[in-house]
């Protein structure tokens, strides 16, 4: 059994107001040090292995040791985002926590709309995202009371207002925290470059953002972020649900 955490043992439900407005301008490590404080290893980083989640990781394994990493293994990710697992699992000695989505729920989508369904349409899309991301995250998350991501402000519309700490209302309430909220890309890679970190390879491709290898490509320099993702979506609806409000 999970020991209790500090919130439980005083039995005060956190207060959201308060520390989102004492964290949204700390820094990524005192954001991470509250993260240990208040709830040790019932909080887990949910890493899809792109640059911000390694840079996650290595800030995590400093000042938030006792938090746990989880990633959604959908079946559908690049060799590369593999290697770079692995090489993240060994540098950090890290039992990373994979979920995958349920047997017959791809079984089912594979049998009746084949293996690239979700070309056909946003709903058809989002039917996918969701078996194969939203339903492994709720089980992911089942066992959280906090789950740490590496959403930036910077890289789209859709995240301009997200903050340090929030109360994740999607996910019975629970606080999902932002660590990297504020922070540009040339932010995280000035940091992977100062602790010589491992990245996936496709970022020297051209990937800046990195999902499924159907559903992601490479942007020209001077395009957004997200560009490549669904990019034959337009840009209000590319989010695959694991961020909804
Ligand atoms: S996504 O929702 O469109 O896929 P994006 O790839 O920008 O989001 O990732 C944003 C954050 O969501 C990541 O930093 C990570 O915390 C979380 N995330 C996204 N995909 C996964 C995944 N496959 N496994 C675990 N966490 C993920
Ligand atoms: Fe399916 Fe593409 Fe969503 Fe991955 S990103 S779950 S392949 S629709």
């Amino acid at each position: 059994m999970q020991a209790m955490t500090p919130a439980e043992e005083t039995r005060s439900p956190l207060d959201f107001a308060d520390v989102t407005a004492r964290l949204t301008n700390a820094s990524a490590p005192d954001i991470l040090r509250w993260v240990e404080e208040t709830f040790r290893d019932h909080a887990a980083i949910a890493s899809s292995f792109g640059v911000e989640d390694v840079v996650l990781i290595d800030l995590g394994s400093r000042y938030a040791p006792s938090v746990r990493v989880f990633t959604l293994d959908t079946g559908r990710l690049h060799p590369e985002t593999y290697e770079v697992m692995e090489q993240v699992r060994r540098r950090y000695g890290i039992a990373i926590e994979t979920f995958f989505p349920e047997r017959a729920g791809v079984e089912e989508l594979e049998r009746g709309r084949g293996y690239f369904s979700f070309r056909e349409s946003i709903e058809a899309r989002k039917a996918c995202c969701a078996i194969r991301k939203l339903e492994p995250l709720g089980r992911a998350l089942a066992s959280c009371e906090a789950w740490v991501t590496g959403l930036r402000r910077e890289q789209s519309p859709t995240r301009a207002g997200v903050d340090a700490v929030e109360r994740d209302d999607a996910h019975g309430g629970i606080a999902k925290v932002n660590p990297l909220a504020a922070w540009t890309e040339a932010d995280v890679w000035a940091c992977v470059k100062e602790r010589q970190l491992p990245y996936n390879a496709l970022h020297d491709q051209g990937l800046r953002s990195i999902g499924c290898a159907p559903c992601t490509r490479a942007v020209k320099p001077w395009e957004d972020v997200r560009a490549g993702r669904w990019w034959w979506e337009s840009a209000e609806h590319k989010e695959c649900g694991l961020h909804r409000k």
